[in-house]
């Protein structure tokens, strides 16, 4: 399963890209505008710390057809490694359609049921990402929605990754590993709460004071 960042503060993907093995990064237009950054600039920014093997999703804010085919060409053109991002409305999914069939890497966002997945999928689009807690949201199930997504995809075959996003906690991202989900993009705080475990620092702190007890400090194991 790939592990992905969503995410545009540097800061933060420098810190977490240090630590963890990162597949990729992901921006929407409201990231993007958090970090009051030109969108060219940031993008730089970001390629700068991942470097240019490591895939970064960025999605256009054009609406029609024509514009959103624009957008794409210009982000695509940005690095070789980039993912367009497009919302599946009908414009969307007609962009989708055309920019896939001129071999554009598209990872198709917005998704709120199965149906718009598997039609984002069927257009072409590399990736399709459902937005789990948006869907929780609604009172819909983001969860299932994504269990049933993957599941079609994967029984029809369908070259496309399920990218679920719009996650509020660790749990979430559990219930879709276990689904078998192809990859998932995750803000730096679920990133961390993924990672981190009081008990873990707690165990480690023992260990340190029950050795220091035994041999006194600054005795390492190869002394
Ligand atoms: O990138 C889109 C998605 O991650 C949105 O997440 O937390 O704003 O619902 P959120």
């Amino acid at each position: 399963m790939e592990l992905i960042l969503d995410t545009g503060n540097v800061n933060e993907i420098k810190e977490l890209y240090t630590i963890l093995p990162i597949d990729g990064v992901t921006t929407n237009p409201t990231i993007v505008a958090k970090e009051k950054k030109k969108f060219i600039e940031l993008i730089k920014e970001i390629n700068d710390i991942v470097g240019e093997e490591t895939p970064i999703h960025a999605q256009v804010i054009s609406t029609k057809y024509e514009e959103i085919i624009k957008e794409a060409d210009f982000i695509s053109s940005i690095r070789e490694n980039i993912y367009v991002k497009i919302p599946v409305t009908s414009e969307g999914l007609r962009a989708i359609k055309e920019l896939s069939k001129r071999g554009k890497k598209i990872t198709a966002t917005a998704i709120f049921t199965a149906h718009q997945g598997f039609l984002a999928a069927k257009a072409g689009a590399a990736y399709v990402a459902p937005y789990v807690n948006r869907i929780d949201n609604i009172s819909g199930d983001g969860v299932n929605t994504v269990r049933d997504l993957v599941s079609i995809i994967d029984r029809y075959n369908l070259n496309t990754k399920v990218l679920a996003a719009s996650f509020k906690n660790a749990q979430q991202v559990l219930e879709l590993m276990k689904v078998g989900v192809h990859s998932v993009t995750v803000p730096p705080d679920i990133a961390k709460a993924m990672m981190n475990h009081p008990l873990t620092e707690w165990s480690v702190n023992k260990f340190i004071e029950d050795w220091e007890d035994a041999f006194g400090g600054g005795i390492k194991t190869w002394d």
